[in-house]
């Protein structure tokens, strides 16, 4: 059984702080389109994460998933909460709900922040972005 902690306001403001500071890395010479992601882990740690585009285009990786590759590195496999900086405050694309939610604890409540590029931010959960997902429990015949 997986207890779900409760994600502090100062653990959301460094986390939102994170994504919002790693934005301006990201490379995105194709789109201009720059997205900063950030993960706090189970352990408390943040994660963070740039798109990284390609001259061949769909080599592109999205920021989620560069973080997620942050965090399996460094040993986590777990995820508490999420952040999203772009400058419209966009939700995850369908790839990164997936992918996000391999690493989300059961029933995926775990909060998703997008913040846009005059602040403002709104939440919603893992499990609301991705209602009824696919996951390791399935290939359990
Ligand atoms: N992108 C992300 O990094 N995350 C998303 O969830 C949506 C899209 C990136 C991919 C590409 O570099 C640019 O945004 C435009 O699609």
């Amino acid at each position: 059984m997986n207890e779900i902690k409760a994600i502090t306001d100062e653990e959301r403001d460094r986390l939102i702080a994170a994504a919002r500071a790693a934005r301006p890395q990201a490379y995105a010479p194709y789109s201009h389109f720059t997205v900063g992601a950030a993960l706090l882990a189970e352990d408390g740690r943040i994660y963070s994460g740039v798109n990284i585009e390609n001259a061949s285009y769909g080599l592109t990786v999205c920021a989620e998933r560069n973080a997620i590759g942050a965090m399996v590195l460094a040993g986590g496999q777990r995820i508490r909460a999420v952040a999203v900086c772009t400058e419209n405050g966009v939700t995850p694309c369908g790839a990164c709900r997936q992918v996000l939610a391999e690493f989300a604890p059961e029933g995926n409540d775990v909060p998703v922040w997008m913040i846009d590029g005059a602040e403002n931010t709104r939440t919603m959960t893992l499990a609301e972005l991705l209602p009824d997902d696919f996951g390791s429990r399935h290939l359990e015949a």
